[in-house]
């Protein structure tokens, strides 16, 4: 079974492209809906809530882990690797390095929380990864909220980042880098911001792929072995409100990923 955590439905974006890739592991999403959003708490309160929520994951035997957040990895993959060594931990973070590759204008933009935004690990990311491209940090406080809540596409919103965008993208910035898994689900809204000015750049993907060079080529691709293989089943768990998942899921569009789910999202008391 594979794990795959974030603060609250953010990590969905991830699990959807994992899952493409991977059909036929079982999935146990959790998300940390009593503690979100991470992106105004300090390192140590994240790092603390990644190291129970790791610990719980690999009790249910799940490997690897999925840390489908950037705050998270941000402020605690370290830690986690260092307390779970017998199990591999999968991070995730801003596509720095395929966005100053694509970049025409040698200027990006990357949008995250508060805490992934003046973090360390990003400032390392973009000194070893940018190259000669230069790279303006937004923080976006309040928009991991918005899509928790599912708001994701009203008049204000559009406003909002608009005004947000609209200094890199008058700047010249090419790429806008979604630094935190939740933005995935703004996309529709903030493209036509960008469009015809920059693109926007998310990692799902290439975290299922390293997901899927992980898991070994016996581990899930369907039809493998000839047969048709059964896809996998998603457990859902949460810290609050679980079945809100679940809904979640069938606001977002993730129709593929409710088709597996067919037990009770779990309230985790983590
Ligand atoms: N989805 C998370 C990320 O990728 C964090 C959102 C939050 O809880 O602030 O950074």
């Amino acid at each position: 079974m594979i794990g795959v955590f974030d603060s609250g439905i953010g990590g969905l974006s991830v699990l959807a492209a994992v899952a493409r890739a991977l059909p036929c592991p079982d999935f146990l999403y959790f998300a940390d809906t009593a503690h979100l959003p991470y992106g105004d708490k300090d390192d140590d309160a994240i790092r603390a809530r990644a190291l129970r929520i790791g610990r719980y994951l690999a009790e249910q035997g799940c490997r690897p882990i999925v840390v489908a957040c950037n705050t998270a990895t941000a402020a605690a993959v370290a830690a986690l690797r260092d307390a779970l060594p017998r199990v591999p931990v999968i991070g995730v973070e801003p596509g720095i390095k395929p966005a100053a590759a694509a970049s025409k204008s040698g200027r990006i933009a990357v949008l995250a929380t508060v805490s992934t935004a003046r973090s360390e690990r990003l400032s390392n990311l973009i000194r070893r990864h940018a190259g000669p491209a230069q790279v303006d940090v937004v923080p976006c406080p309040g928009w991991a909220t918005r899509v928790e809540t599912l708001r994701l596409a009203d008049p204000d919103f559009a406003a909002e980042a608009r005004a947000l965008l609209e200094p890199v993208l008058a700047a010249g910035a090419d790429r806008i880098v979604l630094g935190c898994t939740h933005y995935a689900f703004l996309a529709p809204a903030l493209a036509p911001i960008v469009a015809g000015r920059a693109e926007l750049v998310d990692v799902a993907e290439a975290v299922a792929r390293q997901c899927r060079r992980l898991a070994g080529t016996g581990g899930g691709e369907a039809g493998g072995s000839g047969e048709a293989a059964r896809p996998g089943r998603l457990t859902l768990a949460a810290t609050a409100d679980p079945d809100r998942l679940r809904q979640a899921l069938t606001v977002l569009g993730l129709e593929s990923l409710a088709a597996r789910f067919n037990a009770p999202a779990i309230l985790a008391k983590v």
